[in-house]
């Protein structure tokens, strides 16, 4: 294990991360714009804290840490610490799993001397690779359960093909219906944002009001937004869904109001959203991060779920 160098992750080594993490990471796709994203651009952002491990000049792993130390505001714990992408191939004289192993031992190391208590693989809300790991990074797990790590909780997304959609009849009448209740779904605008993000953030929490602010923010250059559902008569939120937040071809966050679910509200939204984003062109959606099994069954097109343990452990 200990002969493995490890190097910071720099515009100069990130082609090695990349090479590492397209022949470990099997179920994903990555080009320097998916670390950059995950790394560099993350507001929470620590240097010390991304790493690309090599077995002489041969790189062999990547791993990048990030700690709650700016947002959201309201939640800032530099204790709380998550490792958001583990990656390893085997070399020489190291196996796959003491490759993971050793760069997670060398990112709990520095979470460690920043002051990290709890580190959580890796369900980080804000600029992200997946909820968890998952189950079929076999090596990964293997490599955790060694270091002391257990599940803590799960989660899935559902990957949707959009090839030939169109909005059910059922969410046609679904729509009628509402309309005549006097519930309107409209396309949320800049000027609504501030009071639409509050709605959110109160009911939903900081993390969704944030998705949903930079729906709006970045809706001219990327086509991104959010639907809101309201009452008209009394200007009444009652839910939203957002569609390309933190990736264009993403679903959500979606929320309703407690006092208005099991009325269709949800599902229009969700087909909705879903139009929006075959509107702008993508033909293979993912709606992620989620244990709402039976609400996102009723997508026709659903071809595939990935399944994700969270992970955790105490570092001290
Ligand atoms: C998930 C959520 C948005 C659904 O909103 P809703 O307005 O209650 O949704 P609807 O009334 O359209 O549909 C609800 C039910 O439709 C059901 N459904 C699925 N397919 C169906 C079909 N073909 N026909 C009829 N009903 C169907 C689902 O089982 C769902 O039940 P569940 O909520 O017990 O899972 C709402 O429960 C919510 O805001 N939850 C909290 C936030 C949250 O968890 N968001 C999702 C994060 S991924």
């Amino acid at each position: 294990m200990s002969h493995l160098r490890f190097e910071e992750l720099t515009e100069k080594n990130i082609d090695d991360a990349i090479a590492v993490c397209n022949q470990s990471l099997r179920y994903d796709s990555f080009d320097p714009s998916v670390l950059r994203k995950i790394v560099f651009q993350d507001t929470n952002f620590e240097p010390r804290l991304a790493f690309v491990a090599y077995e002489g000049s041969e790189p062999l792993g990547f791993s990048a840490g990030v700690r709650l130390i700016k947002q959201p505001a309201e939640n800032v714990d530099p204790s709380a610490a998550w490792i958001k992408i583990l990656a390893g191939v085997a070399g020489n004289e190291t196996d796959e799993v003491d490759v993971v192993s050793s760069l997670c031992d060398r990112v709990e190391v520095e979470l460690l001397n920043l002051g990290g208590k709890v580190v959580r693989i890796s369900d980080y809300a804000r600029a992200r690779m997946w909820p968890g790991i998952d189950i079929r990074y076999e090596t990964i797990l293997e490599a955790l359960e060694k270091r002391g790590y257990s599940k803590v909780g799960e989660a899935v997304d559902y990957l949707v093909a959009l090839r030939g959609f169109s909005i059910p009849r059922r969410i046609q009448r679904l729509r009628g219906e509402l309309e005549k209740r006097g519930i309107e779904i409209t396309l949320a605008t800049k000027a609504v944002s501030e009071s639409l993000c509050g709605w959110v953030k109160e009911k939903f929490g900081p993390g969704w009001a944030y998705e949903v602010a930079i729906s709006i923010e970045n809706a001219e250059k990327t086509r991104s937004g959010t639907l809101v559902a309201k009452d008209v008569k009394t200007g009444e939120i009652i839910g939203f869904s957002t569609h390309g937040a933190l990736e264009r071809d993403w679903f959500g966050p979606i929320g309703v109001d407690e006092k208005n679910r099991k009325s269709g509200v949800g599902s229009v939204l969700l087909f909705e959203s879903l139009k929006l984003i075959r509107l702008n062109g993508v033909t293979e959606a993912t709606i992620p991060w989620t244990g709402h099994l039976f609400f996102y069954t009723q997508v026709p097109g659903i071809n595939g779920i990935r399944h994700y343990h969270i992970m955790s452990k105490k570092l001290i």
